[in-house]
């Protein structure tokens, strides 16, 4: 079948899509937007994670025909042209990134929070990421990082 969504702004289509194939597969494979990662494809990690008309979803687990029409925002989709999104500085500045494979999720699902909630304590912050798993960097850094986004937005 052929699926057309509008990614990151922009009309997409792709073709001889399988009824059982993934939004996250459509995403990587077919329209070359490897951002978003494939960790676990079972919904548990969050590496996959972009935002469907503007609710972050677990794309390994959207079939990519639900997507039919709609649209998506991937972690390619948060930087406007070569400025990155205040959350991805933050990410850098707190040295949240390590090997990077949750990253792209975890950007998605922080922005999010970011742009949703007004000085979010440490307890609503961890809420927001229970569902991005990170091996690498123990949460503190990431947790540092996304309060430091919150402040710079509360501050602007
Ligand atoms: S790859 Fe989708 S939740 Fe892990
Ligand atoms: S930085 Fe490696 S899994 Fe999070």
């Amino acid at each position: 079948m052929r699926v057309n969504v509008v990614v990151n702004g922009e009309k997409r289509q792709a073709d001889n899509v399988w009824e059982g194939e993934s939004l996250l597969y459509v995403l990587r494979e077919r329209l070359g937007l490897a951002g978003s990662k494939n960790a676990c494809e079972q919904g548990e990690c969050g590496s996959c994670t972009v935002y469907l008309d503007g609710v972050p979803v677990c794309s390994c687990l959207v079939a990519a025909g639900q997507a039919e029409g709609r649209e998506v925002r991937t972690v390619e989709g948060l930087a406007d042209g070569d400025r990155l999104d205040p959350i991805q500085e933050s990410f850098v500045e707190c040295g949240a990134v390590q090997c990077g494979f949750c990253t792209p999720g975890l950007l998605v699902t922080a922005h999010d929070l970011v742009a949703r909630t007004t000085d979010p304590s440490d307890a609503e912050i961890r809420e927001a990421l229970a569902g991005n798993l990170c091996r690498c960097t123990g949460y503190e850094k990431i947790l540092d990082a996304v309060r430091l986004a919150a402040s710079r937005k509360e501050n602007a």
